[in-house]
């Protein structure tokens, strides 16, 4: 029999305020890492390469925590019994996604934004004739959706009338509420300077308030929020959109497939629309279908097949 360890738990560990962990938690085996991996980048695209398994194992043991499982083991079973997968995937994407983000994250999008590409679909009448229709596709937290809010409505000001409306979708549940929530702390607001956090966002009137601050009603009524999974074979969007922002998110895929939702994204593009992925993210052969107009910023080609008539 194993002798037992006599000796008090060191002070680090007493001091921890992480739960104990049973001997059976660590680690995953390679070849359940291996069978996790390929459900998760079938699912939501998401490759793990081996230097995740730490990463992995800390997010998933957070999930044991909350389902009252006391190994792995016990987790695959739920996870691979297939009458219970589906219900667990929502929770383990949500473990397992990154979803770092800020307001006015990569700005010079968004003085491209207001430099040229509100100027070009204005000339068009959108905005005008008809609302300028944008879609943040991988929107987190809100910051990106509700960033664009602040520079439409900034730049609709200095025109005689201008209607938009923003979409922020993201496969995960669990940032799609605090986005919904639209509450934010000191920290996250610190890109926003002072005239904008006058114009654009509410402070609490309670110190026990979720967070100190909220977007203002009039921006949060030009934003909905939907979960929308950009593996889909089809977004089943209603309509298309002159400006779809898709930033940090095709990095973690495959090239495969950050083609095949390039592809798909272009395809809800109205004709004369843009698309904005990440600064780090470029878009490989799409020459015939978009124009690069700046880094990572590109413009449908107007004769292009692929984008929605
Ligand atoms: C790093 S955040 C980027 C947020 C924001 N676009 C930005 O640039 O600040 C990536 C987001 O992509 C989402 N995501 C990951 N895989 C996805 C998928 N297959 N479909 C939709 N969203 C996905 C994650 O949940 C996460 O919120």
């Amino acid at each position: 029999m194993a002798p037992t360890l006599a000796r008090p738990a060191p002070a680090w560990l007493a001091a921890s305020t992480e739960p104990a962990l049973s001997p059976e938690l660590l680690p995953i085996a390679l070849v359940d890492f291996a069978r996790l991996r390929t459900l998760i980048e079938d699912r939501c695209g998401i490759q793990l390469p081996d230097s995740k398994r730490t990463m992995v194992e800390a997010r998933l043991r957070k999930r044991l925590l909350q389902l009252g499982l006391s190994s792995f083991d016990d987790y695959w079973r739920l996870l691979f019994d297939p009458a219970r997968q589906a219900s667990e995937l929502v929770p383990l994407t949500d473990a397992l996604t990154t979803n770092k983000t800020d307001f006015l994250r990569e700005p010079a999008h968004f003085a491209l934004l207001e430099r040229t590409v509100l100027p070009a679909l204005y000339a068009d009448g959108i905005g005008r004739r008809t609302p300028l229709r944008v879609w943040s596709a991988a929107a987190s937290t809100g910051e990106e959706p509700y960033t664009l809010a602040m520079v439409l409505a900034q730049w609709g000001r200095a025109q005689r009338s201008f209607d938009f409306t923003i979409l922020g979708t993201d496969i995960s549940t669990r940032v799609l509420a605090q986005a919904r929530a639209a509450t934010y702390d000191e920290l996250a607001i610190a890109p926003l300077e002072d005239s904008w956090r006058r114009a654009y966002l509410l402070r609490a009137r309670s110190s026990t308030a979720p967070a100190p601050f909220r977007i203002a009603p009039e921006l949060r009524a030009r934003v909905q929020f939907g979960q929308l999974n950009l593996m889909d074979a089809d977004y089943g969007l209603p309509h298309p959109f002159h400006i779809i922002f898709c930033r940090n998110v095709l990095i973690y895929f495959n090239r495969e497939t950050q083609t095949e939702v390039a592809r798909k994204l272009t395809k809800n593009l109205a004709p004369s629309g843009y698309l904005f992925v990440g600064h780090s993210e470029s878009l490989q052969n799409s020459g015939d279908t978009l124009t690069a107009l700046a880094p990572s910023a590109y413009r449908v080609n107007r004769r292009s097949p692929e984008c929605a008539i």
